[in-house]
């Protein structure tokens, strides 16, 4: 265990405690229009994470706290803590915001400062903030004063390169952040691509705070060998946690060499029947319903067949009696098949649905 590993396992930062202490401890990572409460229950209902995030609260003038962000804070009752992250960069807004949130039982105030959608870092939110160590420097400080509680942080590598990754993470050591979530790769990279891992360690290496490594951390068996290898403190864990939402359970039983529970099938046919129930809203029209499943599809999918037939065709899908229909054909013909820890190779999810399909590219803002 590296110093970081062993101080985070004994609680000393102050973070709320994880499940199983000597672990690494893992979050869901924030995902905009994905991560609501009622995916969040979904996910708790097969092994929680240690932590969760909410979506981005967009920060600016007239910005309020969106209250169906908020109820990811104010009525959840997955048992687990709930990180609300704040996405801005005027100093006076976030203040207001991070004073806002704090009235509500929030685990810890973090700021985005990873989002890759052009519409984001053009104005200089998000991803946007790397290419400016001295506004980064301002808005900790900033944030920091006005965060008696845990701040914490999410961030890419750089923008277009890491020259300027030492001087932030200089940053993160100066303002005490409590917590420092790395997605090793670029806002150019997007979210494709290797992952430098590298990175992680050198932010793990560097900074008093744990980090949560992330970024393609698709399995049990990945997540834990780059805990190793980069001496992080915890693992965060996004796109593989749609697909394989027994992912944190598979962490911990993994990490305490117990065996690791395999999925079956039927065990994914029963989890998209929970979605389908758990994220239809009151009013929403069938078929749109079935397009918004298909965000979640789109990745489920990538290790359903290697051959991306159960995709392909539950993208056609029109109705909820196609999509079950689809789902049984795929799911129910070998309901005891085990789940595959990993993705297919070459069954790529769409990269429009890899974020908000609002904008195709990124994050909506
Ligand atoms: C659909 C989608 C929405 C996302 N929204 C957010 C967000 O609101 N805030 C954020 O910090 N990162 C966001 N991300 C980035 C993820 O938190 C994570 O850093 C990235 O997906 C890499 O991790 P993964 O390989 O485990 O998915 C989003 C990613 C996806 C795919």
């Amino acid at each position: 265990m590296t110093p970081q590993q062993a101080a985070a396992a004994g609680a000393v930062r102050g973070l709320p405690p994880a499940l199983l202490p000597g672990l690494p401890f893992t979050s869901l990572a924030p995902m905009q229009d994905v991560t609501n409460l009622p995916f969040m229950r979904v996910i708790a209902r097969r092994g929680a994470p240690d932590y969760f995030f909410t979506e981005f609260f967009r920060v600016h003038a007239h910005s309020r706290l969106e209250g169906s962000i908020l109820e990811s804070v104010t009525r959840n009752d997955t048992g687990r803590p709930v990180f609300a992250q704040l996405i801005g960069e005027n100093l006076a807004d976030l203040r207001r915001a991070a004073g806002d949130l704090q009235r509500h039982p929030v685990a810890g105030i973090d700021l985005n400062m990873g989002c890759p959608a052009p519409k984001v870092y053009k104005k200089n939110v998000g991803g946007g903030l790397l290419r400016d160590v001295a506004k980064v420097d301002r808005i900790l400080g900033t944030l920091r004063d006005a965060v008696p509680g845990l701040f914490t942080v999410k961030m890419r590598i750089g923008f277009e390169d890491a020259d300027n990754f030492a001087a932030v993470l200089a940053l993160i050591n100066k303002h005490g952040i409590d917590l420092l979530s790395v997605h090793g790769r670029t806002v150019r990279e997007g979210y494709r691509g290797d992952v430098h891992y590298n990175r992680i360690a050198q932010a793990a290496a560097t900074v008093h705070c744990p980090v949560q490594a992330n970024g393609n951390l698709t399995s049990a068996a990945k997540a834990l060998a780059v805990w190793r290898e980069t001496g992080c403190a915890g693992l965060m864990i996004g796109r593989s946690a749609i697909r394989n939402p027994w992912i944190f359970r598979q962490i911990r039983e993994a990490g305490q060499g117990l065996p690791v529970h395999r999925p079956t099938l039927a065990d994914v046919r029963g989890y998209v029947q929970d979605l389908y129930e758990a994220t239809r809203t009151e009013g929403i029209p069938e078929k749109a319903h079935v397009n918004r499943m298909k965000k979640f599809l789109n990745f489920v999918g990538q290790s359903v067949d290697p051959e991306g037939r159960f995709l392909h065709e539950t993208r056609r899908a029109q109705s909820e009696a196609e999509l079950f229909t689809v789902c049984d054909r795929h799911l129910l013909a070998a309901p005891d098949q085990p789940y595959p820890d990993e993705p297919f190779d070459g069954v790529v999810a769409r990269p429009n649905c890899e974020a908000p399909i609002s904008t195709g590219d990124g994050c909506r803002l």
